[in-house]
């Protein structure tokens, strides 16, 4: 039988137990907010290096969704309201994309769960992101968590589905992850300031990869520096 909860290891109990308080305290302040599109897994306990988590089920990871051929960007939609439905959830007094809030901190497509029966979206992983060693990981401007997202729809492609990267479909998920932000928030995201963080988001996972396999690292320089391009001329148009 499959266990109704999920059980995540860490390295040693001090990170579970931060994990575990982390979760505890956006679960609170998400279900106070009763949102429309945004769900949040309960955390049940925590044991040692274990921490134990409500079980989602009936789910697609986004990750999993965007490396199909075809993809239905109204997902991507979404996953920009359940994003705001966060952020606002977690900063009730929000009044300025600008100002440093309290965030996600490691929006990546893995991250993102979709329930196609109801069209809700469970965003899970409160850790640290792991590359970034420093403590304002989980609190900065909003743009961090709309820039990060990038990283996955337009770039990060496993190698064996690297024929992906090209697609013009990937901009255009950003766009509409974007509008469903703008949609929740009710305001626009000021372009200029999200493509400077998409490219300071591209270059500083680019200097981390160092340590890949020589082709995967060949192909995703390229497709770094394209895209990194790509965000820096719309940013001069
Ligand atoms: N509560 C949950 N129920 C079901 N699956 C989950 C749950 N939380 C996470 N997952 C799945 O497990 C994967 C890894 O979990 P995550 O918390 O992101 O760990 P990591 O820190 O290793 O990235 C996620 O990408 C997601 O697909
Ligand atoms: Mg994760």
């Amino acid at each position: 039988m499959k266990q109704d909860w999920f059980a995540k290891n860490y390295r040693n109990p001090q990170l579970a137990r931060a994990e575990f308080e982390r979760t505890l305290d956006v679960y609170d302040k998400v279900a106070e907010a009763k949102p429309l599109r945004l769900r949040i897994a309960k955390p049940m306990k925590v044991n040692n290096s274990t921490a134990y988590f409500e079980r989602i089920t009936d789910c697609i990871n986004l990750r999993k969704l965007i490396c199909n051929i075809r993809v239905d960007t109204e997902v991507l939609y979404y996953t920009g309201q359940a994003l705001a439905e966060l952020h606002s959830a977690l900063n009730p007094q929000i009044n300025c994309l600008d100002e440093n809030i309290s965030i996600h901190g490691d929006f990546s497509a893995t991250n993102v769960l979709y329930m196609p029966s109801k069209n809700l979206i469970y965003i899970v992983d409160f850790a640290p992101y792991r590359y970034d060693n420093s403590e304002s990981y989980s609190y900065a401007p909003a743009y961090r968590d709309l820039a990060h997202l990038v990283l996955t729809l337009e770039i990060k492609y496993p190698i064996y589905k690297i024929h992906l990267v090209a697609r013009k479909k990937n901009r255009e998920m950003s766009a509409m992850f974007w509008e469903g932000y703008e949609n929740v928030i009710g305001r626009k995201i000021d372009r200029d300031k999200l493509y400077e963080f998409v490219i300071k988001e591209i270059d500083s996972t680019k200097k981390l990869f160092r340590k890949r396999h020589l082709l995967t690292r060949f192909v995703w320089t390229k497709v770094f520096d394209r895209t990194m391009q790509r965000y820096i001329n719309l940013k001069e148009s």
